[in-house]
């Protein structure tokens, strides 16, 4: 609220401002990498994708388990995103599907002109065997952490092992602009670029002049307030949401047939989102009917994303891999998962899932984490 006010009191109602420079600063310490805080992480992804050259005709390789977001911006630009699986260790894209994909397009001579990588659910795509492939080929990696910042891949923030990292300042993330995006990486003058575009482009001088196509996609110095104050109490979240992961998992530990999505020890997950895997035949009950007995009890429950090639959008792009990500969307689903979930909300979560097999209710959560 401070930082709000202080926007208001100051009359920077704008997309300039104190706030806006603080955060980029505050980002940049975070993560040892310059950073343009920009209007939504979709808008960051597009301006990243127009930095490494992506234009019409061109592929770009992208997670096929991802939220829409990710994909759209290589659409806006008119090249087409090539999708590649996941594997089940990590739910994030897999190395094994990236290096058949690059030896397939090496031998056509049809190299993608970037990979764009997600990290979903606050936990990390398996980063080292996949830099390696794209060094080896010559393929630039834009690294898609909306839905993880905070989380770490081998004690370093992820956002920061690829040429540009994104995060997401939506609503619905860990911590909230309401809406905004980071663009990250260790080029300062793309930074420079990505802000220039950002603002419409406007050459330099007094005049309106432009000279390259610009965009409406700085973010607000209001908004920008609340992301101050937000990123102040990051740590708190990160352990908050890491708790409730836990005591799901230990409310289910006895429980056949569900599994919560993996923690590689090399990734250091905020667990945005407490997700787990059903195998129906063990668990003795299907991921919808476990949906379904949620919304009986007015508690939202999600599934895992719908991957791309299942998108009508997205049908008729190419793909690489087996059916891991189609099998995470049947059978993944998302529990409550809010930084502030109370222990009683969760307990009656916990107790839908349960009695969906005919096990015990608990009468409390374990008090250990
Ligand atoms: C994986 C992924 N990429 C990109 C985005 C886009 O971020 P934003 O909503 O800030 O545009 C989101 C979330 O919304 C996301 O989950």
């Amino acid at each position: 609220m401070a930082f709000v006010e202080d926007a208001f009191a100051s009359n920077w109602l704008s997309t300039v401002g104190p706030n806006i420079d603080a955060l980029e600063v505050e980002f940049e310490s975070l993560t040892g990498r310059p950073a343009v805080a920009v209007s939504s992480g979709t808008a960051a992804i597009h301006l990243g994708l127009r930095l490494l050259g992506v234009g019409h005709g061109d592929e770009v390789f992208c997670s096929d388990l991802t939220f829409v977001a990710m994909c759209n911006p290589v659409l806006y630009l008119g090249a087409e995103p090539v999708l590649l699986d996941s594997d089940f260790a990590t739910w994030n894209l897999d190395p094994n599907v990236l290096e058949d994909a690059l030896r397939e397009r090496a031998e056509k001579n049809k190299l993608p002109r970037a990979l764009v990588v997600a990290h979903l659910y606050g936990g990390c795509a398996d980063l080292d065997p996949i830099l390696a492939l794209c060094q080896d080929y010559g393929v630039p990696v834009l690294e898609d952490a909306a839905e993880s910042l905070g989380s770490q891949y081998k004690d370093k923030p992820v956002g920061t092992f690829g040429d540009l990292g994104v995060f997401s300042l939506n609503g619905n993330k860990i911590i909230t602009a309401t809406g905004g995006g980071i663009l990250l990486s260790s080029n300062a003058s793309w930074i420079e670029r990505a802000r220039f575009w950002s603002q419409q482009a406007r050459d330099t001088g007094a005049g309106y002049q432009h000279s390259e196509l610009g965009y409406n996609y700085a973010l607000s110095n209001v908004l920008a307030g609340i992301a101050r104050g937000q990123l102040q109490v990051l740590n708190r979240r990160v352990a908050e949401r890491r708790a409730v992961a836990l005591r799901y998992q230990r409310a289910f530990e006895d429980l056949a047939g569900i599994s919560p999505m993996p923690q590689p020890e090399w990734c250091l997950p905020t667990t945005w989102l407490s997700c787990f895997l059903i195998n129906e035949q063990e668990f003795g009950a299907s991921r919808d009917s476990l949906i379904r007995g949620l919304e009986e009890a007015n508690i939202e429950s999600r599934p895992v994303w719908k991957p791309m090639h299942l998108q009508p959008l997205y049908s008729d792009c190419e793909r690489f891999g087996g059916a891991v990500a189609e099998e995470l969307h049947r059978h993944g689903i998302c529990l409550p998962s809010s930084s502030s979930l109370a222990e009683e909300d969760q307990l009656r979560v916990v107790n839908i899932v349960r009695g969906a097999v005919g096990a015990s209710p608990l009468s409390r959560l374990g008090s250990r984490v």
